[in-house]
């Protein structure tokens, strides 16, 4: 298999690996409890990316992992996430965050949500009456990410993103900011291929981290995509990766997996035709953060989203 680039450059300067390791451990607390076992399995696997976030619960297992893999720091890519919660309070998150993950700095911070969510230490989604998330709408993220910047200016962070950002939010950032975002993570693959957003960003020098990158299920079962995994000889989750990767985005794919874990790393060149047989397969569909029954998602309509 032919290698795909094995970083892209951020606007910073740095480079950043272009398969990078999702550190989401999901709900399940069995599973969350061993993840310090499946990120070390990760690092050993080769990854040297790992996207972790104060709200995964997975900061202290990727240090401890880090830890533990023996790879020295400076050869890693970490990357964490402000959550929601503590929109107000950055200085004081940042510190929890390199505190959690036995850290000196991050690579990559990233404001996880546009939104402003009330603090609640206990509980980092709290709901109200109607089972919406409770919003802080006395905050707002040019404000946040104001903060951000002086994050960056401290040195405990190399550089500083955002997430879940469209057009929309970002025009909206980028009114106030001094330093243009390095990078944008949001959901992307193959079915949400979200051309105007990485045209957007790609025109600004802010790169696109694809997360939920192989689609789940949904995508990865779709039948053309199957065809063009039978004719590589590679299976349909690597066939995406790389579409994502020959179009200039990073992924994070995340596998408690061994064998899935390596998978992923497999990513090779796809011929044009093929390419534009995965780009055809865009229809504008969500899988993982996808509006709830009154069309919200996490408090805010697609409107307010810009999605
Ligand atoms: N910024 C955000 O708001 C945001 C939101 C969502 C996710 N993320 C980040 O993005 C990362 C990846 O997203 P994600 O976990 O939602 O989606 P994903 O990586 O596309 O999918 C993960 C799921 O696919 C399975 N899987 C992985 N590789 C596979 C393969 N080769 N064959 C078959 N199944 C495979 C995994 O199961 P096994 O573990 O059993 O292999 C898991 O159920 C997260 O870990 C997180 O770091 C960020």
């Amino acid at each position: 298999m032919s290698l795909t680039p094995r970083s892209f450059k951020l606007n910073t300067g740095a480079s950043i690996p272009v398969i990078g390791f999702g550190a989401w451990a999901g709900r399940d607390p069995a599973i969350q409890a061993k993840a310090t076992s499946w990120i070390f399995a990760a690092i050993q696997a080769g990854y040297r990316h790992l996207d972790t976030a104060w709200i995964y619960g997975t900061e202290k297992p990727v240090g401890d992992a880090i830890k533990a893999s023996g790879v020295p720091r400076e050869k890693l890519f970490v990357t964490t996430k402000l959550p929601w919660n503590h929109t107000k309070r950055v200085q004081w998150s940042i510190d929890q965050s390199l505190k959690n993950a036995n850290l000196d700095y991050f690579d990559l911070y990233l404001m996880h949500w546009p939104h402003c969510v009330v603090h609640d230490e206990k509980e980092p989604r709290p709901r109200d009456p109607d089972g919406q998330l409770l919003l802080d709408d006395t905050g707002n993220f040019n404000e946040t990410w104001a903060e951000m910047e002086k994050v960056l200016a401290s040195g405990k962070v190399k550089a500083i993103g955002v997430s879940n950002f469209s057009i929309k939010t970002l025009e909206q950032l980028l009114t106030t900011a001094s330093i243009l975002p390095a990078a944008n993570q949001v959901e992307m693959h193959p079915y949400l291929a979200q051309n105007d957003l990485l045209a957007f960003c790609r025109e600004r020098g802010i790169l696109v981290t694809a997360y939920a990158p192989t689609g789940y299920t949904v995508v990865r079962e779709d039948t053309t995509i199957a065809e063009i995994a039978v004719k590589y000889g590679a299976t349909p989750t690597q066939i995406i990766l790389s579409w994502h990767v020959g179009r200039g985005t990073v992924v994070i794919p995340k596998s408690e997996n061994i064998e899935r874990q390596k998978e992923n790393l497999g990513i090779l060149v796809l011929q044009p035709e093929d390419t534009q047989r995965i780009d055809d397969l865009d229809r504008n569909q969500r899988v993982c953060n996808k509006p709830d029954e009154v069309g919200k998602v996490w408090g805010w309509t697609m409107d307010r989203l810009g999605w």
